[in-house]
């Protein structure tokens, strides 16, 4: 089958197109490789996808709907879309909330309308984060918990992506499943997130930033496991029996979650090096604590994580290592 993956320079596309390709799809990436982090991580993720024979890459912007509309017309024999391309992060909405909005929202419509149109797509499968569970404190969180109290505007947007699916599942049959993903880390992550940033800090001897004073806890999910679940998906698309739209929205996470301070430890021990810590207070639109509860996706797809972070993270670090010539 012919899949379009956006996001496909990004942490999770780069992957899951990995992944398609070596099951003998072929996979149409798209990405707009904007300078958010290192725009050499994501050109040397695509170097390594274009080696790869049934990869093919359009460099567009998702919520550009001519461009959009040309890559459709090039690659008629799409018959899945795989929308991971997206505004990421928490922190980085409280200063630039537009991205959020044209990524999360108008590219995500975007994508959806593509896959209306071109009347061969027979799933649409999307990121969603844990982060829309906001400001709940009833634990582990659970795709029938209500999620109205958004604490960022990423995750606002985030649930807005679930919520224009659902309509469009609704209106034009369209099978659609998102996806919660649940702190994702491993080799070729995102240097933004907490893996990344404290294998940094420890490497060069300078201070780490631990909020909430350490006392956090995060469902850490390592990104094989994540893959597992996302082609899993695919490969089920939910059924159509006019009654219910064919809609499907679950959570993806490592089912265990983890103390801030022990993910630490092991990211100290795997380098071999002590951290340097520097407690903070909470930042605005964090949150204390995630976990997942993964039975409905365990239950359609067979979905079961096998990574637990003390094998999980020394393969980050390990990447990381040779990555940056260490
Ligand atoms: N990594 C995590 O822990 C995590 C957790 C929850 C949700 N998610 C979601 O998973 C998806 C993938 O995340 P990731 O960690 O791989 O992030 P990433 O930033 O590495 O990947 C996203 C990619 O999308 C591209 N992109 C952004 N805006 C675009 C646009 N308008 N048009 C085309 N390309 C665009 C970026 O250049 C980037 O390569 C995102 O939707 C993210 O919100 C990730």
């Amino acid at each position: 089958m012919t899949v379009l993956v956006t996001g496909a320079a990004g942490f999770i596309g780069f992957h899951t197109c990995q992944r398609l390709l070596a099951r003998g799809d072929r996979v149409v990436g798209v990405d707009n490789l904007n300078p958010y982090y290192d725009v050499k991580l994501k050109e040397t993720r695509l170097a390594k996808l274009a080696e790869q024979p049934g990869f093919t890459f359009a460099k567009a912007d998702i919520s550009d709907r001519a461009a959009m509309a040309e890559v459709g017309k090039a690659n008629p024999d799409v018959t899945a879309i795989i929308n991971l391309a997206a505004q990421a992060g928490v922190r980085h909405s409280l200063t630039a909330p537009h991205d959020y909005t044209s990524a999360n929202i108008e590219g995500h419509l975007v994508m959806l309308e593509l896959a209306r149109h071109s009347g061969k797509c027979r799933h649409f499968v999307y990121a969603s984060s844990s982060s829309v569970y906001g400001a709940n404190t009833k634990l582990p969180f659970s795709v029938e918990d209500r999620v109205d109290s958004p604490i960022s505007l990423y995750a606002a947007t985030k649930r807005a992506g679930e919520l224009i699916s659902h309509s469009y599942s609704h209106l034009f049959r369209i099978p659609t499943t998102g996806l919660r993903f649940f702190t994702v880390y491993g080799p070729w992550g995102r240097p933004d997130m907490a893996a990344y940033l404290f294998a940094s800090a420890i490497v060069a001897g300078k201070p780490i930033k631990v909020f909430n004073n350490g006392d956090m806890r995060r469902d850490f999910t390592f990104v094989d496991d994540i893959v597992s679940g996302v082609v899993g998906v695919l490969d089920n698309p939910p059924v159509d029996n006019g009654v219910q739209p064919p809609y499907h929205l679950y959570n993806i996470g490592n089912n265990k979650s983890e103390r801030l301070m022990d993910f630490i430890g092991y990211v100290e021990q795997a380098l071999g090096k002590k951290a340097v810590y520097e407690f903070e207070p909470m930042q605005p639109g964090d949150v204390k604590e995630t976990a997942a509860d993964i039975s409905a996706i365990q239950r359609d797809v067979g979905f079961a994580p096998t990574t637990p972070i003390s094998v999980g993270i020394p393969r980050f670090i390990e990447w990381y290592k040779q990555y940056h010539g260490l």
